[in-house]
Parts: C-alpha cells; sequence; structure tokens
C-alpha cells in the first residue's frame, strides 16, 4: 500500500533520446530529459536495463550486472542520473534480469571451459546431441535447450540461445545476486523491476511436457517464493519498491508476491489482460480484443488482489507490447479519444500506474511495410516460422505487423523535425510517419492534448485518497463495450465509464441521470458535457 499513490514512468534508454548522436539512445540522454520526466508528475523511473551486453535480445541478456554498456555511457553517467533525478523527486528503478545471463557472462565462459563450480550456475544436462533433455520449447521459438558438443551437454535457456537459465537452486547464484542488489543499492538506486521472475524456480525432474510447452513445470515454480523471500529480505530492498514480471501467471501466486506480510514483493505485473486479442491463446494468431473477456479479466485481478491483500502495478504498454492506443483503440479515426480514454481506464483502478515512454504521446505501432524495418529477435525468428507454417509474406507481415515488440520500442517523438528530434542521424529503428502530430513538443502547446490528460490524471492520484486507497467493485458486468467501475472511501465514492468502441455505447442501468440525482460531479472526461449514450470511446469519471 506505500506506493499507491506513486506512478512510475519506464524508459526504455535505446529509444528514448540519442545525445550523442550515433542513432542510440543513452544515459546522457535520460538525463536531458529528467525535467520533463518530472513535468508528467511521477514519482519513480524505471529503465530497462543498460548493463553490458551483447545485446542480442536489447540488454535482457546481461553480460556483466555491475557495468554499463559503452553504448549506453559511462558509470559516471548512470550516478549523474541517479544524482539528478533525485533532485527532482524522482527514484531511480534498476531492471534486473536474474533468470538468466547472456552466455558472454564471465559465469558462462567459466562454464563452457568445463569449470565445476561455474557448470553449477547454470542448467545443465548431460546428453548426447541427438536428444535435448526434454521438449520443452522457447519463448522465442524453437527447443529450449542447447548442446555444448566439447562438454557433451545441454543447457536450458528458456528465451534466446544466448541467454542461459541460471540455476537457482544453487544458494552461491542466489548469494551472487543478492551482491548485485547491494551494489546497486549502495549507488543510490532506489527501486528494482524483476525480469520474468517467476520462472526462476525449475523443477526437481527435467520431463517431456506432453500437454504444453513446459511452462507448466517452472512457472510459479517450487521454491519461487522462498527464493524471492531470501533475495529481498538478505539484500536489505524490503522497503524499497520493487516489481516482478510475472509470466503466465495466477491471481492466488500474484497474491502472495505482493502481499505485504509475506515479505517478497511491492506489487507485480501480470499479462492476462494483454491476452485478450490472442486467437486461442496464441500470439501470432490475430483476432479483434474480446472486450467481455477484458472486463472480466479486469474485474478478476481487481478485486481479487484486493481481498487477497495484494497489490497490482496496472499499464496497458512496455517494452514487450503492442501500442495500446493501436491494439485496443482507433489510431486513425479516434486517436486522442482512445488515447485518453485508455488511460484514464487503468488509472482509477486500485494498483501502481506505470506509463510507458510515448504512450503519453499516444504514439502508435510502427506501422512498418517491410520485414527489413524489423530489429527485434522474436519478431525476425517468428517471421520465418510463420512462412514455414504456409502463411505468406504478406500474412506474415501483417501478424508481425500487429504483435512485433519493435511496436513499442520505436524512437520517443520529441518533436516535428527529423528523426522525431529523437537523433540527429537515421535511429536504430524507424519512427511511424505520424510523428509529425504525435510528438512532445506539439502536445506540450495543445492544452487537450493526451499529454495534457496524463498530467491531469497522475495529478489526480496525488490529490484524491479514493483513487490510491479506495476500494473497488464493478457494475454494468453485462455490457459488451462499457467498463464501468467504482471506487469508495469512507462517504465518497467515484465512479469510471469507458466505452471500449468505436460507435455510441448505451449503458444497461439509468446510470448517468441516477447519479446526477445523487449529486455526482464530471471530474474528467474526453469529450465536453454528456450525450445520452457514450460517444465513441468515450470516457467520463464522477465524483461524489
Ligand atoms: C522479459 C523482458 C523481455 C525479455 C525477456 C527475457 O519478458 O521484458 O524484453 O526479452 O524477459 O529476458
Amino acid at each position: 500500500m506505500k506506493f499507491s499513490d506513486k506512478v512510475v514512468y519506464q524508459i526504455y534508454p535505446k529509444s528514448f533520446y540519442d545525445s550523442n548522436g550515433d542513432g542510440l539512445g543513452d544515459i546522457r540522454g535520460i538525463i536531458g530529459k529528467l525535467d520533463y520526466i518530472a513535468s508528467l508528475g511521477v514519482d519513480y523511473i524505471w529503465s530497462t536495463p543498460f548493463f553490458v551486453s551483447p545485446m542480442n535480445d536489447n540488454g535482457y541478456d546481461v553480460a556483466n550486472y555491475r557495468e554499463i554498456d559503452p553504448r549506453f555511457g559511462t558509470m559516471a553517467d548512470v550516478e549523474e542520473l541517479i544524482a539528478e533525478a533525485d533532485k527532482r523527486g524522482l527514484g531511480l528503478m534498476f531492471d534486473m534480469v536474474f533468470n538468466h545471463t547472456s552466455t558472454a557472462h564471465e559465469w558462462f565462459q567459466q562454464a563452457l571451459k568445463g569449470e565445476k563450480k561455474y557448470l553449477d550456475y547454470y542448467i545443465f544436462k548431460d546428453g548426447t546431441a541427438d536428444k535435448p533433455p526434454t521438449n520443452w520449447a522457447s519463448k522465442f521459438g524453437g527447443n529450449a535447450w542447447e548442446y555444448v558438443e566439447h562438454l557433451g551437454k545441454w543447457y536450458l535457456h528458456l528465451f534466446d540461445v544466448t541467454q542461459a537459465d541460471l540455476n537457482w537452486e544453487n544458494p552461491e547464484v542466489r548469494e551472487e545476486l543478492k551482491e548485485v542488489l547491494r551494489f546497486w543499492k549502495n549507488k543510490g538506486v532506489k527501486g528494482f523491476r524483476f525480469d520474468v521472475v517467476n520462472l526462476i524456480s525449475k523443477p526437481a525432474e527435467f520431463v517431456d511436457d506432453t500437454q504444453g510447452d513446459g511452462r507448466r513445470f517452472y512457472t510459479d515454480g517450487r521454491h519461487v517464493h522462498e527464493f524471492l523471500k531470501e533475495l529481498v529480505c538478505d539484500s536489505g530492498i524490503e522497503d524499497m519498491i520493487t516489481v516482478g514480471e510475472m509470466s503466465s501467471t495466477t491471481l492466488d501466486n500474484c497474491i502472495r508476491y505482493s502481499n505485504p506480510d509475506e515479505d517478497e514483493l511491492s506489487m507485480v505485473f501480470n499479462f492476462h489482460h494483454l491476452k485478450v486479442d490472442y486467437k486461442d491463446g496464441d500470439k501470432w494468431s490475430l483476432m479483434p480484443a474480446d472486450i467481455p473477456a477484458l472486463k472480466k479479466l479486469f474485474e478478476t485481478w481487481q478485486v481479487g488482489m484486493s481481498n487477497g491483500g495484494g497489490w497490482n502495478a496496472v499499464f496497458w504498454c512496455n517494452h514487450d507490447q503492442p501500442r495500446a492506443v493501436s491494439r485496443f483503440g482507433d489510431d486513425e479515426n479516434y486517436h486522442s479519444e482512445s488515447a485518453k480514454m485508455l488511460a484514464a481506464a487503468i488509472h482509477f483502478m486500485r494498483g501502481t500506474p506505470y506509463i510507458y515512454q510515448g504512450e503519453e504521446l499516444g504514439m502508435t505501432n510502427a506501422k512498418y511495410t517491410s520485414i527489413e524495418q524489423y530489429r527485434d529477435v522474436e519478431s525476425l525468428n517468428y517471421y520465418k516460422i510463420l512462412l514455414g507454417q504456409g502463411k505468406s509474406e504478406t500474412e506474415a507481415l501483417k501478424i508481425i505487423g500487429e504483435r512485433s515488440r519493435d511496436n513499442g520500442r520505436t524512437p520517443m517523438h520529441w518533436s516535428a523535425e527529423k528523426y522525431a528530434g529523437f537523433s540527429s542521424v537515421e535511429p536504430w529503428l524507424s519512427s511511424p510517419e505520424n510523428f509529425t502530430s504525435f510528438n512532445v513538443e506539439a502536445e506540450e502547446r495543445d492544452e487537450n492534448s493526451v499529454l495534457n490528460f496524463y498530467r491531469q490524471i497522475v495529478r489526480l492520484r496525488k490529490h484524491k485518497k479514493i483513487i490510491s486507497d479506495g476500494m473497488i467493485d464493478f457494475f454494468e458486468r453485462e455490457n459488451p463495450n462499457v467498463l464501468a467501475y467504482r471506487r469508495t472511501l469512507d462517504d465518497a465514492s467515484l465512479i469510471v465509464l469507458c466505452n471500449f468502441r468505436n460507435v455510441d455505447s448505451s449503458l444497461d442501468e439509468k446510470i448517468l441521470a441516477d447519479y446526477f440525482a445523487q449529486g455526482y460531479k464530471k471530474i474528467l472526461g474526453n469529450y465536453d458535457g454528456f450525450a445520452e449514450r457514450l460517444r465513441p470511446f468515450e470516457v467520463i469519471v464522477l465524483e461524489k
């Protein structure tokens, strides 16, 4: 609950601001934009990793947890970033990728030399080249095991082949990771985000999964809660803000991860609401977002976490997700309406909101027309897999176009100048053409911009305890178009109505008239006044 009135801003440094004209964002670029971030009213900055890395997965393949990759800057830059952020009341949260290391990490390199101590840092299994230990799938495509000929052993990689899973059963590994946390805490870092941290505890036996891709054996695994308590308590970060990224998790586990009595994490990300447009649960099969399912998931998690004493991180966007306004809104015809509605839909919920860079501008998907424009390892792998399944290039490109993680990684739109004001040279990833309309400079000038709407909702959380601490319940539950919920605290109550369609939608109950009769007032909306029915992507927030 300590973080209920806080808001976190997420930065993907490679795409935030390029200070030295090499086409890549960097740490000094973040320092230069701290005043902008502070102007949003947020409290923390979570930055995705900038540690030494071969960058096969854009820094989620860490080769040294205590050194800064020269492409991003130096340790002195990071120290300055922490200090300058602190002056503006902003705390830094660093991204700890502790499920795996890069195969370029010294530990793995020692393991490859056959060093017993370091072989035991990873999950190696004896075997022959023709048969991987299990049939588990890597989350980036293909089998999850890689054979090392000269050792006669396979190692596990749930992600890319250059991301080897650490062996958390080994207490020495756990000590190493605690040291990393202490190191950054001593540098003045105020919190941590833990990458895919519910995958760290692997089973005692490694067997084939006859029903799935193996995830049921290691997701929320047998020792995960113990390991997290130990990690957090022994490294003295209990009072800091911590968020765990939970892959394919359950409500019960998330309550345990984030209930303060358990001494694990302050809050959790879950992704169930971001799969409502996956046909049959498959990210690579398209279907329109199922709004009734989305509503149900919000209700289950909001009410369930609240009842169990857990705490949600609430979010639409991050560096792994397509842009929400393109996905759940209408980025052509109702750009600003839908971007604002989506913002309000989650910022009034119970949880700590996260804003991902550019979301506050309504940045859209990349809208690329050729596979050459993509950079992400997952997109490139799946493009080949889709072609292999017999899809045409056009079909495969359409799927990648909607699902690629690069949608969320295009450079930040600072202005309408060349390269969106991100860099003086051609950036590592290109921007959608609409940067000329949706950018910081233009939106600063327009009081009705998406940017200024974000500022307004962040401010409201700071001023109204009902938003940070109120209870929540949902109504209009059978309404196929409108998400409706109520927050309550003592005698006060707040109503949020969101139309998720690009057409007018009516409410089942005679809500609006009744509420006005009860003395409710509109405190926020994305249209003027009222209409009989909610207009396309309309949001109305009422308070009494
Ligand atoms: C998380 C990160 C993602 C990364 C993966 C493997 O899901 O957010 O970007 O590829 O973990 O580290």
